[in-house]
């Protein structure tokens, strides 16, 4: 059950909003990003839902580590026209063809001719390709009475992910084919009344400087940063679910439960499945602070094999950069404390940061300074033994 994100979910509908009122394009790509588990992929399916239920025609595409990601949106958007039935026009259906097959011929060979330095300049003939086939497909929904297009790509920054800590670079195909989609974004945006569509992203918080590097789009890409539930929002993911069942939670198990999972999304689906099992309630029944006691040691063990699983892949280098981070202790560390404590200069700590990052293990928090994503992992980190 999705709880919260009010003002990320009224930001997001008045863009599909948009689509709905005046048959025109949503406006620039809008890219919802924060660490794992923080919910970036449940707010993309409420968005989803809600956006179906308001008549549009909805694509999901999710983003594969290195691997191009152009055929992957234009088969998942194709499958919902299917699906919608939006393509039993035999006209429309023609030309939805005709592009599959130009793109698979057109985008592979341009590909293979990829350099590296030109990566902002897309060929026009794929860019107009895929253009006419956002246009032709967002047209075909609405000619079909429904609202638009809706294409949401999760795991965005998975495409030009880099290649290791060491080799920053993209893999190049894969950030060609992110660079020709952000330019045919833009330019559709500048021509918004001939395309009834919204293209909404998700990924990692270092989604949008990945994307920068593969484009020179900037400033025209909106960025949605979701942060931990507050307080509120924390105790309704633990008892909306519940009440559906009609079971109560009692005022001191949830101020106990909530308190665990310190507003991470994640830790608070753990506690919440946790205390389920352990109250085992029936229909009308209570959920007390006795059970969320009972179910301390099953909340321990499942939060800390998400810990773990961060752990085991980073590597020793990397470990010691964890340690360090969790020794010092606080909310934000400057990266010029860490060097100090591990006798490195600043520039040294590039490699580890960079890797550490693009494992979602810590994020950036303001310049020179960086956090770990997951609220408790730090002191999971200091009770590890040393080794
Ligand atoms: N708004 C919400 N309401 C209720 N539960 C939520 C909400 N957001 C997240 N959750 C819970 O947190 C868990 C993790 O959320 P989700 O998978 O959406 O995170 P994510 O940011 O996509 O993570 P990842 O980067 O690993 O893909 C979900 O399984 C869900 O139980
Ligand atoms: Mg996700």
């Amino acid at each position: 059950m999705f709880v919260g994100r009010d003002a990320e979910r009224a930001q997001l509908r008045d863009r599909l909003a948009r689509v709905i009122a005046f048959g025109e394009m949503a406006g620039p790509l809008l890219v919802v990003t924060g660490p794992r588990g923080l919910g970036k992929t449940s707010l993309l399916r409420d968005v989803a839902d809600q956006a179906a239920a308001d008549g549009f025609v909805v694509a999901w595409v999710s983003g594969v580590k290195r691997r191009p990601i152009l055929r992957d949106v234009l088969q998942s958007v194709t499958g919902a026209l299917e699906r919608a039935d939006v393509l039993a026009e035999p006209r429309t259906r023609s030309r939805i063809k005709e592009y599959e097959v130009q793109l698979h011929f057109g985008v592979g060979r341009v590909g293979a001719k990829f350099e590296p330095q030109s990566t902002t300049d897309a060929p026009p003939l794929s860019q107009y390709v895929v253009e006419a086939f956002f246009e032709t497909a967002s047209n075909a929904v609405r000619e079909r009475g429904g609202a638009g297009l809706l294409v949401l790509i999760d795991e965005l920054h998975a495409p030009v992910e880099p290649r290791s800590a060491r080799d920053s670079t993209a893999d190049p195909e894969a950030q060609y084919e992110i660079a020709l989609l952000l330019n045919v974004i833009q330019n559709m945006d500048a021509q918004r009344e001939r395309f009834p569509l919204a293209v909404i992203g998700a990924g990692l918080p270092q989604t949008m400087g990945l994307l920068t590097r593969a484009a020179t789009f900037g400033e025209r890409a909106h960025e949605i940063i979701l942060a931990e539930f507050d307080e509120r929002t924390s105790q309704e993911a633990l008892t909306e679910p519940a009440a559906q069942l009609g079971v109560r939670w009692e005022p001191d198990a949830v101020i106990n439960a909530v308190e665990s999972a310190a507003g991470y999304p994640q830790a608070l689906q753990i506690v919440g499945s946790a205390v389920w099992e352990a109250a085992r309630p029936e229909r009308d029944g209570r959920i007390t602070a006795e059970h969320v006691v009972a179910s301390a040691a099953a909340f321990e063990q499942r939060v800390s094999t998400m810990f773990h699983t961060r752990w085991d892949v980073a590597s020793p280098a990397e470990r010691a950069f964890l340690r360090a981070m969790a020794e010092i202790d606080e909310p934000v560390v400057h990266r010029r404390d860490l060097a100090d404590r591990l006798g490195v200069t600043s520039d040294e700590l590039s490699v580890p940061r960079r890797s550490l990052i693009t494992k979602g293990i810590i994020e950036a928090a303001g310049h020179g300074k960086m956090r770990f994503t997951i609220p408790g992992f730090g002191a999971f980190v200091r009770d590890r033994d040393s080794e």
